[in-house]
């Protein structure tokens, strides 16, 4: 049986965080029902006004932080004990108050991904119970927010999330042309990033593997190679409580391997998504004049001069099931998934005697 996950000062029973998923993917039903199984469930921010009641066309940032601590009370009430945490990219125009607000409504671990939180400690320094985890895909992302958060904040991160640009869903942290190169090595990078914090500090920081986990063996992979824990979110997908609609989860049941690549995000960054739809995704804003309406994201290509699609409505589109011209994020598993389940059948095939 594996050992509990302790990030800070909470203590997940199993060693899985589910990985927050934008635009109400991951939203309070799928993080409190993980929570509730013994995971760490993550509601992630971007987008998440989107498709709720306290968005009216005008108010983006405002029903941001306001469907953010509601997903988090929903969470809540089902798992009323569980770890349930955030997801805030860095890149996300209002990161500062989503960090905010993600404290006031009780997340008790907030992950960063998409940047470097450089000033993640001062955003939280009123809660100093709430873990705090970067996502970092080398030794040298992680190296640069430790030190800066040691000597600024005298602080270290609680966990790193090592994501594995080569198998993750979503955003990725790396350069296009150096994905799928065979040259990344994911173990290589947990065991550095452990050994840096122990050499450094002496401080045993838990580091968690995401990407490519799917089943028992891979966990048990991970663990064997050196991780303390991982972070799964592709395989959460095709469960009943999943917060996308029915149409998205049958483009993960139907797609076929080859079906899975990469596209370029107008946030400058690849991103791994089932790409059989990207030219009607462009097509769709070029019909419509999308405009950009919310301003979501710090940097964007559309925003700045209309190159590429407006990313958060094209992920808002998939989430409500237009799957014709949306944006449906996966990671490369997403062709193994069969079957609607339910998360406490992941745990158990998971976790199980
Ligand atoms: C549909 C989808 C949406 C995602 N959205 C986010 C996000 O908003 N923020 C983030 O940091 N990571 C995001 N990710 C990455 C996941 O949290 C996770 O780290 C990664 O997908 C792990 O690999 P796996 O999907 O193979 O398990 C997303 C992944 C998927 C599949």
């Amino acid at each position: 049986m594996p050992k509990p996950l302790k990030i800070g000062k909470h203590i997940a029973r199993y060693p899985l965080i589910q990985g927050g998923m934008g635009v109400r993917i991951s939203a309070g039903r799928l993080a409190g029902n993980v929570a509730k199984c013994g995971g760490v469930g993550l509601v992630a921010a971007a987008g998440i006004a989107l498709n709720s009641e306290f968005y009216n066309g005008r108010n983006y940032f405002q029903a941001e932080t306001e469907a953010f601590k509601a997903e988090l009370r929903k969470a809540y009430e089902i798992a009323p004990d569980g770890i349930i945490g955030v997801n805030v990219m860095v890149a996300l125009s209002d990161f500062e108050p989503l960090v905010r607000a993600a404290v006031e409504g009780g997340a008790k671990v907030i992950v960063c991904g998409a940047g470097l939180p450089m000033s993640l400690p001062e955003l939280t320094a009123d809660h100093p119970d709430v873990a705090l985890v970067p996502i970092a895909s080398s030794i040298r992302a992680a190296q640069l927010i430790a030190r800066k958060w040691h000597k600024a904040y005298n602080r270290l991160p609680d966990a790193v999330v090592v994501e594995d640009p080569d198998t993750a869903g979503g955003h990725l942290g790396e350069k296009m042309e150096n994905i799928g190169t065979g040259e990344y090595d994911q173990y290589a990078t947990v065991r550095g990033i452990k050994e840096f914090f122990l050499s450094e500090y002496g401080a045993d920081v838990p580091v968690i593997a995401a990407g490519g986990v799917w089943d028992r063996a891979d966990l048990e992979h991970a663990l064997a190679e050196g991780a303390d824990g991982v972070q799964m979110a592709t395989r959460f997908v095709c469960t009943e409580e999943c917060d996308a609609s029915d149409e998205f989860k049958q483009m993960y049941l139907d797609c076929k391997k080859e079906d899975i690549g990469l596209i370029m995000s107008p946030a400058g960054l690849p991103g791994r998504a089932i790409i059989t739809n990207k030219d009607r995704m462009r097509q769709y804003d070029l019909e419509h004049h999308t405009p950009c309406r919310m301003g979501c994201l710090k940097k964007c290509t559309y925003k700045e001069t209309g190159e590429r699609f407006c990313i958060v409505t094209a992920l808002d589109r998939s989430q409500r099931g237009d799957v014709d011209t949306g944006l449906v994020f996966c990671g490369t598993n997403a062709w193994k998934s069969e079957r609607i389940s339910t998360v406490r059948e992941i745990f158990a095939e998971l976790f199980g005697e």
